[in-house]
């Protein structure tokens, strides 16, 4: 593979000389840059970066090994984002139900007269497994050409043990046929099947005495996810599946305090869920919960934004000293769009986060709940070449303040150009 290296970076952003698992509190307010450099991508990884005045060293040191030279004056060079939670995997679209939404209609209402997660299992359980990945591989494309370098792909809309397995099949051969990194979570229980109504424990014991062995067996999954939140699965039900799903190695990452303190923070915080995700509810007693764990709390701000939500009390829990990761929840009913340069203008816009906060939300503490802080997630050498380059703009401000224009000018994804 050709060694390439970008030179005149007006500001590389997120370097770190060595790996960290997240970063946490008031640390996430400072995110180390060198203006005027350069970065070296080979064989795939981060080979070499530095200031421009030690550039004719480095470009010395590679000897006479092919190398392309991009010229990015004027420009910032970010680490790609690590998206941490997405259902990317959908047959159609939903955009009837959404103008149910704007009539006034709750998602819990929604999802009562069969719509929402339902409504996507229907389409999904037409579509032949070679429909749901060409239009899969779409928005993987699309995320990717977004800057977007490494994402978790959930299941959760076959809700029958063939569905699940379909839906799984196809994450499994998106990460065989794409470039980007990806992480596979099995979401069995996202909502309760229509012919399962008042019988919710046998779905429970569905998902754990056939799903879950089945997905384990073709090590379709990486992960478990459960939604724990009102109106969905208790935190019983999550107990139940998590612990079935730990026998088999997967780690839980779940969907907790969404609609409701729903209890979800603590049974996932006591399973050590790598994150739970969503958060609008969230109280002293679950910040304290957070507090010594290993557990990353994950904002989606795209649903709360797209559904009319509160707001996840992000500053509250980063003055507590929490880490906060920010993912897309790329899905078609609650957020329909993978754009991460959307999700970090909301992080500053509605979270009121700053710039510096946004960029390690969106990089490194997504990487961390993906298991992956050791390869993406900043410019450290050895870390995948996964890295894009900005149209020329005035510095790491402008990124979420301009959130309507595409500033993103060229990505690699693990050394290759998208
Ligand atoms: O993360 N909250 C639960 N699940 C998804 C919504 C999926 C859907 O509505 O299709 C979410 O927002
Ligand atoms: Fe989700």
């Amino acid at each position: 593979m050709k060694n390439i290296a970008i030179i005149h970076i007006k500001t590389l952003v997120q370097v770190e000389q060595v790996a960290r698992t997240w970063v946490a509190g008031a640390d996430m307010a400072n995110v180390d840059c060198i203006n005027a450099a350069y970065l070296i991508l080979k064989d795939s990884l981060i080979h070499d970066f530095g200031k421009m005045t030690e550039w004719e060293n480095a470009y010395k040191l590679l000897g006479n090994q092919e190398v392309e030279i991009i010229d990015a004056t004027g420009k910032l060079v970010y680490p790609t984002f690590a998206d941490s939670h997405t259902h990317l995997v959908y047959a159609g679209s939903r955009e009837i139900e959404y103008m149910d939404k704007i009539r006034g209609l709750s998602y819990e209402e929604i999802a009562k007269r069969g719509g929402g997660i339902l409504n996507s299992a229907k389409r999904l359980h037409e579509a032949s497994e070679q429909q749901l990945f060409d239009e899969s591989v779409e928005r993987v494309y699309e995320i990717m050409r977004m800057g977007t370098g490494a994402v978790e792909i959930k299941s959760g809309y076959g809700l029958n043990t063939a569905d699940e397995l379909k839906m799984l099949r196809v994450i499994r051969r998106l990460k065989g046929e794409t470039l980007i990194t990806i992480k596979s979570t099995f979401l069995g229980a996202h909502a309760l099947p229509l012919e399962y109504k008042g019988k919710q424990e046998e779905y429970v014991d569905m998902v754990i005495n056939e799903m879950i062995p089945l997905v384990a067996s073709e090590e379709l999954a990486d992960y478990v996810d459960v939604f724990c939140d009102k109106g969905f699965f208790t935190p019983f039900d999550t107990e139940r599946i998590l612990m079935a799903g730990l026998k088999y190695g997967l780690k839980p990452k779940i969907h907790a305090n969404e609609l409701d303190f729903s209890g979800g923070v603590q049974v996932g915080v006591k399973y050590d869920a790598l994150s739970v995700d969503h958060l609008e509810f969230i109280g002293d007693d679950e910040i304290k919960t957070l507090l010594n764990s290993k557990t990353m709390p994950t904002v989606l701000p795209g649903a709360a934004f797209f559904l009319g939500m509160q707001y996840s009390p992000v500053r509250k829990m980063m003055q507590a000293g929490l880490p906060i990761a920010l993912a897309s929840d790329f899905n078609p009913g609650s957020s329909p769009s993978g754009n991460m340069h959307l999700i970090s203008a909301m992080g500053s816009i509605l979270y009121k986060m700053l710039p510096q906060e946004v960029i390690h939300a969106t990089t490194i503490n997504g990487a961390y709940t993906m298991e992956l802080s050791h390869s993406h997630g900043s410019i450290c050498k050895g870390k995948a070449a996964s890295v894009f380059i900005t149209k020329p703009i005035p510095g790491i401000e402008f990124f979420p303040y301009a959130y309507g224009s595409n500033l993103i000018d060229t990505v690699f994804v693990n050394g290759v150009r998208v």
